[in-house]
């Protein structure tokens, strides 16, 4: 686990503006990458900026509305009972690779 954590630090500090703390990278891996590190289950996957810019584009409010009561094959709260609002906006910016735009109007 500590490994899988250091190896996701580095890969995230290469291109993100999120700075998930450890125990955040510890529900990551648990609970998000099950889905989000493979394409074949139809979510946007970490670290590919095709997928997740169209997602971007909606904004942050839009995005975070849809982590919070799912979308789709996205379960409520990504399956994190344990996440807080601020642990998935974190999460979800450590997955999309930068922070969540504010909606262009
Ligand atoms: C059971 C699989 C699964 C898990 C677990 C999961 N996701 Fe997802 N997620 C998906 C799928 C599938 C989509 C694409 C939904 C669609 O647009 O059809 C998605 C989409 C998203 C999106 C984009 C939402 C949008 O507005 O389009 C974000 C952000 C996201 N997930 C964050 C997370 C975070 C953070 C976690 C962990 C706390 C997580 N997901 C856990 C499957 C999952």
């Amino acid at each position: 686990m500590r490994l899988l954590i250091l190896i996701l630090l580095s890969a995230i500090s290469a291109y993100s503006h999120a700075a998930p703390t450890e125990r955040q990278l510890r529900l990551l891996s648990v609970n998000c990458l099950q889905c989000h590190a493979s394409a074949h289950t139809g979510a946007p996957v970490m670290g590919n900026p095709e997928a997740w810019q169209p997602i971007l584009a909606q904004g942050k409010q839009q995005i975070m509305t849809h982590v919070v009561e799912g979308l789709r094959g996205m379960p409520p709260l990504g399956y994190c009972s344990a996440c807080s609002e601020a642990d998935l906006v974190t999460l979800s910016e450590a997955l999309a690779g930068q922070a969540l735009p504010e909606a262009t109007p």
